[in-house]
C-alpha cells in the first residue's frame, strides 16, 4: 500500500495498520471462509479483537478504548475487512454506529456505564433506526417511546439490525412525539437483557454471512427515563450524524474487500497462461488492473480525506457528510468493480468457493446498500452542493 504524501501517517498510525494488519492475516483471513459458510458469530476472534483495542478505537482510554484517531480507525479496519468484511462490519458498528454517538451526545454517566464494556471488546453494540417501512424514508418510523413517570416505554418493531442477535447494548431511535416528525424522533440507550425485548430470526443474507443480521421487537420494553441519548426531540440528527461516522466505516470495509481481490486478481494475472503468456499481458486484462488500482487508491484518498474531517469536527463541531457521503459511495461502487472484475479475471476459479474471490464478490454488494443506499449517498451530495430540494 502506498503512503500517500497528503496523508501523511505517523509511526503510531504504521504501527497500528501493521498491527492489525498481522493479527488480520493470522487470526481472521483463515477462518473466514469457515464462518461464511456457517454464518455463525465468530465470538472468539471478536473477543481477541476487543482484546487488541479494536472495537474502540477512537473511545479515550478513561472509557476502555484505544484512545487513537479517526485515521488510526479506518487503518486498522481496512486491515480487518481485507481479510474479512463480517469481522468487519460488526467492528464498525460497535466503533462508529454505537461508540461515537454515546461518547459525542451522552453524559458522564452514558459514557461510563454504556461505553466502557462495548470499547473493551467484552460485549456488543449495535443501532437500531431502520424499520419494515422506513429505510431510506429513516424519519417516517412509526415505533413508540412513551414517557411514563422516570421510565419511557418502548414499543416497535426494528429491521436490519447488524450484530441484532447477539448485542448485549443497543442505541435506539423512536418517535416520543410524531405529530413533528423527524423532530418527534428521540435516542435511547437501551441494556439486551431489559424485559420486552424479542430477537427476531436471523435473516439469510447474500454475503457479510458471519455477521448476524435481525429484527429487534420491542414489547413494552420499560427503560429508565436517564437512558434517553441527548433530548427528547434530538434523535433524528443524533442518527443523521452518527451515521455520518458509520458511512466511513462501511467505505473502509468497501475499500478492504476491493484490495483483497485486487490483490487476489492482480497475483492470479500474473501467474495464469492462455495462448502463451500471462493472461495480465493482454491488455484486456491488464486494462481491467489499471482502473482496479486506481480506483482503489482514489477510494483511500476520499476515504483518509472524509477520516481527517471527522478528526476535525472533534475540534470544530462541524459536519463531515460531504466528505463521508462521497466516500462511502465512491468505495462501495469501487468495491463492486473491483470484485466483479476479479471473478473475471480468475475466470471458472473466481465462480469456485476454493478461493476467496466470490466471497469478496457477495459481500461487496452490501456496502452500496447499508448504512444509506448509493442513491442516498448521491442524494446528500448533490443536496448539500445544490442547496435544493
Ligand atoms: N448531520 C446532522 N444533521 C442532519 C444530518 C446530518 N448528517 N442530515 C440531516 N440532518 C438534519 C437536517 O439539517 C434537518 O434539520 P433541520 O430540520 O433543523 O433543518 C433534519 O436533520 C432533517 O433533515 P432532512 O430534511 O434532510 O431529512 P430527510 O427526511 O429528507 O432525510 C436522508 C434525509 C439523507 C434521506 C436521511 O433520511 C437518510 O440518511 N436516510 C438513509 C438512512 C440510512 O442510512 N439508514 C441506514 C440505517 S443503519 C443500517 O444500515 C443497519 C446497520 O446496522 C448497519
Amino acid at each position: 500500500m502506498t503512503d500517500l504524501p497528503i496523508h501523511p501517517l505517523t509511526a503510531e498510525h504504521k504501527m497500528l495498520r501493521d498491527t492489525a494488519r498481522d493479527f488480520a492475516q493470522k487470526e481472521i483471513a483463515p477462518i473466514a471462509a469457515e464462518f461464511d459458510e456457517s454464518g455463525e458469530f465468530p465470538h472468539a476472534t471478536i473477543k481477541k479483537m476487543g482484546a487488541m483495542g479494536f472495537m474502540g478505537i477512537e473511545v479515550p482510554e478513561d472509557y476502555g478504548g484505544a484512545g487513537m484517531d479517526s485515521l488510526a480507525y479506518v487503518l486498522a479496519l481496512e486491515e480487518i475487512c481485507k481479510a474479512d468484511a463480517a469481522h468487519g462490519v460488526i467492528m464498525s458498528v460497535n466503533n462508529s454506529l454505537y461508540c461515537h454517538g454515546i461518547l459525542k451526545f451522552g453524559t458522564e454517566e452514558q459514557k461510563k456505564k454504556f461505553i466502557t464494556p462495548i470499547a473493551s471488546g467484552e460485549s456488543i453494540g449495535a443501532y437500531s433506526l431502520t424499520e419494515p417501512q422506513s429505510g431510506s424514508d429513516a424519519g417516517t418510523m412509526k415505533s413508540r417511546a412513551t414517557r411514563d413517570g422516570d421510565f419511557y416505554v418502548l414499543n416497535g418493531r426494528k429491521s436490519w439490525v447488524t450484530s441484532g442477535p447477539v448485542a448485549d447494548y443497543f442505541v435506539v431511535f423512536m418517535m416520543t412525539d410524531p405529530v413533528k416528525k423527524q423532530k418527534g424522533v428521540s435516542a435511547f440507550l437501551v441494556d439486551g437483557k431489559t424485559k420486552g425485548i424479542v430477537r427476531g430470526k436471523k435473516e439469510p443474507k447474500l454475503g457479510i454471512r458471519a455477521s448476524a443480521t435481525s429484527e429487534i421487537i420491542f414489547e413494552d420494553c420499560r427503560i429508565p427515563a436517564e437512558n434517553r441519548l441527548g433530548e427528547e426531540g434530538d434523535g433524528f440528527k443524533i442518527a443523521m450524524t452518527v451515521l455520518d461516522a458509520g458511512r466511513i466505516g462501511i467505505a473502509t470495509q468497501a475499500l478492504g474487500i476491493a484490495e483483497a481481490a485486487y490483490e487476489a486478481a492482480r497475483q492470479y494475472a500474473g501467474q495464469r497462461e492462455a495462448f502463451g503468456q500471462p493472461i495480465g499481458a493482454f491488455q484486456g486484462t491488464g486494462f481491467k488492473i489499471a482502473d482496479m488500482k486506481t480506483r482503489i487508491e482514489a477510494s483511500r484518498l476520499l476515504i483518509y480525506n472524509a477520516a481527517i474531517a471527522k478528526e476535525k469536527s472533534k475540534e470544530s463541531g462541524g459536519r463531515y457528510s460531504l466528505e463521508a457521503s462521497m466516500a462511502k459511495l465512491f468505495a462501495s461502487e469501487t468495491a463492486m468493480f473491483v470484485t466483479h472484475q476479479s471473478v473475471q479475471i480468475h475466470g471458472g476459479m473466481g465462480y469456485s468457493k476454493e478461493l476467496p474471490v466470490e466471497r469478496y464478490f457477495r459481500d461487496a454488494k452490501i456496502t452500496e446498500i447499508y448504512e444509506g443506499t448509493s442513491e442516498i449517498q448521491r442524494l446528500v451530495i448533490s443536496r448539500m452542493e445544490t442547496n435544493l430540494r
